[in-house]
């Protein structure tokens, strides 16, 4: 393999209080010890200080860490280990690694491999199904409030012009060959790779309701969905979000703050159930409803009805009520996107999801999966700060570093709303 270019030319690594802990605000250890000495005591306090943790919320994990190792309340760290099967590695020289999916996840798996790679030892070639580089998923909505799509990227100038990134927007991976050790892309070219990592995320779950294809049906995950979305809403009249767990109720304010008039319809008894018990429910519930959005729960869809032209005009529900929309969004979950599983022979968790162990990694002892399409011994995790502390483990056995084993982490959910939700609940 030819050796690769820059990989001399990197700087030497930051220390590692300089080094950045929230990549969203470009917030160091230092900046946060600093700020704990000065008296921010928990995660709250370090955000309002030096707004760590308010952006994508992915470094709230780390933060925590840091708070428990300052104030000694924290459970003494795992110890790094590596996995019990060694990574066979390039034999010598830089190897490939291909990544399928640029999402959150495979964004900070590229970073923290590229940072922590100061020998130049792997080429990473990137491929995404989305026809641009990697963005801040977490805060999509905002885009719907005036923010672009630049403002959205993760992606900076210096990783696109790295001799050692080679990013393939556009270009989604169709399969993969693990005995012959190749990926085939959509386009039918053929990669060969000496690790590949699976980061291919989560779909949205579409219920099996009849209209379910109807114009005038999204789902809410992408740009080009909220594009979508944007150009069906019409000002003052009614839409349906399926879903009124933490993404529907976002939708539904998204919506409103559109200039619609949304339903939310919820199959469990109440708002939140996951997040909240009765008492808190019943108080969101509340204010929800004070600020406009209709809430439907304890009832599921039986059909969507479209009209002449093909475009929805009412969800019927199975409590007998029918409501006029002229938009749904689904926003029901997620499953993993393992589709590449079967073929390619991997193993998936019981409820979908590339199955890992704790260091991430398949049956394949070249093949690794992180973030949402990982069933980490057994189990995937639908928000960003687990998948960001499985790419930083993995970045680091890629590199012969030893890394502690995945622990199933409990991660706050924050619920945001925009538009006159947002503005109420503030
Ligand atoms: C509106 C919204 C709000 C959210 N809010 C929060 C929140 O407040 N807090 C939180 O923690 N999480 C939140 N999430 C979830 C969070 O965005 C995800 O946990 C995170 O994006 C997961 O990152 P990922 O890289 O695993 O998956 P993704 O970000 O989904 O990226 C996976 C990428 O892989 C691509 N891909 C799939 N198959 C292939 C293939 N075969 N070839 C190439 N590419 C492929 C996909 O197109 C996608 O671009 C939210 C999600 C949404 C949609
Ligand atoms: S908010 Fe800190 S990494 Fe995104």
């Amino acid at each position: 393999m030819e050796p690769c270019a820059g990989a001399d030319e990197r700087p030497a690594a930051a220390p590692r209080t300089e080094a950045p802990v929230c990549l969203c605000n470009n917030v160091s250890r230092r900046q946060l010890e600093e700020a704990w000495h000065a008296g921010a005591r928990d995660v709250a306090g370090l955000a309002a200080a030096t707004r760590a943790t308010t952006g994508c919320g992915g470094c709230v994990l780390d933060v925590r860490d840091i708070i428990g190792q300052l104030d000694g309340s924290a459970p003494p760290p795992e110890p790094a280990v590596s996995p019990a099967v060694p990574f066979p590695g390039p034999a010598e020289g830089p190897g490939t690694l291909v990544v399928i999916g640029h999402g959150m996840v495979g964004q900070r798996l590229l970073a923290t491999l590229r940072s922590r790679d100061r020998t130049g030892r792997w080429r990473v070639v990137v491929l995404a199904e989305e026809g641009r580089p990697a963005y801040d998923r977490v805060s999509l909505s905002s885009y719907l409030d005036g923010k672009s799509a630049e403002d959205l990227s993760l992606v900076d100038a210096d990783l696109l012009a790295d001799p050692l990134v080679e990013l393939r927007p556009g270009c989604p991976a169709v399969a993969v060959d693990p005995a012959a050790r190749t990926v085939r892309t959509a386009a039918g070219d053929v990669l060969g790779y000496d690790a590949l990592v699976l980061a291919t995320g989560s779909r949205p779950f579409v219920p099996p309701v009849p209209g379910r294809d109807s114009a005038g049906c999204f789902v809410y995950r992408t740009f080009e969905d909220l594009d979508a979305i944007r150009a069906a809403a019409g000002e003052d009249r009614p839409c349906v979000v399926i879903g009124g767990g933490v993404l529907g109720l976002e939708a539904a304010s998204a919506l409103q703050g559109l200039g619609m008039r949304p339903h939310v319809v919820e199959r469990a008894p109440r708002v939140l159930a996951a997040q909240l018990d009765e008492a808190e429910s019943r108080d969101m519930a509340r204010q929800l409803t004070d600020v406009g959005l209709r809430l439907h729960c304890g009832t599921g869809v039986t059909r969507i009805t479209a009209g002449p032209d093909g475009g929805v005009r009412s969800v019927a529900l199975d409590d007998g009520s029918v409501l006029e929309a002229d938009l749904v969004v689904f926003s029901a979950g997620i499953v993993p996107a393992d589709d590449l599983a079967g073929q390619a022979g991997l193993a998936r968790g019981e409820r979908g999801g590339f199955l890992v162990d704790r260091h991430c990694r398949t049956a394949d002892p070249r093949i690794w999966a992180v973030g949402e399409c990982a069933a980490v011994a057994g189990r995937c995790y639908g928000v960003v700060a687990p998948g960001y502390r499985m790419a930083d483990m993995v970045a680091r056995h890629l590199l012969g570093e030893p890394a502690p084993a995945f622990t199933a982490p409990d991660v706050p959910t924050r619920l945001k709303l925009v538009g006159a939700a947002g503005a109420a609940m503030a």
